[in-house]
């Protein structure tokens, strides 16, 4: 993330601009990134996506929840999620922040909850991928899932931030206990001590993860918009020759949509993230400062009022 991506996170989360973009413009912004507030609008975007090709991953925004009626309601709404998912027959499963259900307050609230999701997502035969989220969260969820992974094998997937220092030892942890690696660059603000910070420096930590990660026998999720690393992990998957079960690439709700189909016309599975929920700002701002470039839209809508 540039030094514009910084000041967008910095200056987005003073609590008078928080409000200024959600009570105003920045709700026009957001349908460009978020499927809807309610589970009604995720489904519809899911079916829409499926019938298209796409498969899907269902993500109820919300992070950092400090109320745990809240983090009970998060985990009704994901098993309500999951209800949908089978009922309906969608190609979908689940995205989770573990801090929605209480991970860094009440640890064990948040290790029975994701149990709950995953033994439901094991029931309809999808799964459940964890997303990574600071520093944190990174070691209780690395502990978490490699938990949950003996108890429900090839049911947990997590995120594995490649700008990390310890993303190499965290991959070799996860392919060990047999979690499905989800592997993207990182969108979080991290001190240098423990972050790679120059481009250039997590792309190429990106690409040899990625080559790791399909070259082992566990699922590969590349999670990545970024053209050149799409062009390696491509070329690897034809040099060694990888049958589509084995890999998928996955890109965000609204995110080079001309690529995404790109991408599934050459034959790869694609899955598309879709956040939905009245919780997106957080979010919305994480986009935008990934492309200060998207600042256009929200000066546009500013304009329009
Ligand atoms: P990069 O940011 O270099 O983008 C490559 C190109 O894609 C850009 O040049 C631009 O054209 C386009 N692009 C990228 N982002 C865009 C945007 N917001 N708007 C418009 N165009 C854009 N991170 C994390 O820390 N924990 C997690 O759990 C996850 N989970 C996750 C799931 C999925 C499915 C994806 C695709 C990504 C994540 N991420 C994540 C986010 C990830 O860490 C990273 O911040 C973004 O994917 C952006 O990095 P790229 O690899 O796409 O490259």
């Amino acid at each position: 993330m540039g030094v514009l991506g910084r000041a967008v996170l910095a200056v987005g989360m003073r609590p008078k601009v928080q409000r200024m973009i959600t009570e105003g413009p920045g709700r026009r912004v957001a349908q460009r990134f978020v499927a809807g507030e309610t589970l009604e609008d995720a489904i519809r975007t899911a079916r829409r996506l499926n019938d298209e090709g796409f498969l899907v991953t269902l993500d109820a925004l919300g992070e950092s929840v400090t109320d745990p009626r809240a983090m009970d309601q998060t985990a009704k709404l994901y098993l309500a999620t999951l209800d949908t998912i089978a009922d309906a027959h969608l190609r979908s499963e689940i995205s989770v922040k573990p801090t929605q259900l209480g991970l860094l307050i009440d640890p064990e609230r948040c290790r029975r909850h994701l149990e709950l999701l995953v033994e439901r997502a094991s029931e309809i035969g999808t799964t459940v991928t964890v997303d990574m989220e600071d520093r944190h969260a990174t070691e209780h969820t690395m502990t978490l899932v490699c938990e949950l992974s003996q108890r429900f094998p090839g049911r947990v997937g997590v995120a594995l931030q490649a700008y990390l220092y310890r993303a190499r030892e965290d991959l070799r942890r996860l392919l060990e206990a047999r979690v499905r690696v989800r592997l993207v660059k990182g969108a979080y603000r991290e001190p240098k001590a423990i972050s790679l910070r120059s481009r250039e420096d997590i792309s190429a930590s990106f690409a040899a993860l990625a080559t790791q990660l399909l070259g082992s026998t566990s699922y590969a999720m590349l999670a990545t918009h970024d053209d050149h690393l799409i062009s390696l992990c491509e070329r690897e998957i034809a040099a060694r020759n990888l049958a589509g079960e084995t890999y998928e690439f996955q890109m965000l709700f609204g995110v080079r949509r001309k690529l995404q189909q790109q991408l599934l016309d050459r034959g790869h599975k694609v899955r598309i993230y879709v956040p939905f929920g009245d919780q997106w700002y957080p979010y919305l701002l994480r986009r935008l400062a990934e492309k200060p470039a998207n600042l256009r839209f929200f000066v546009e809508a500013l304009v329009r009022g």
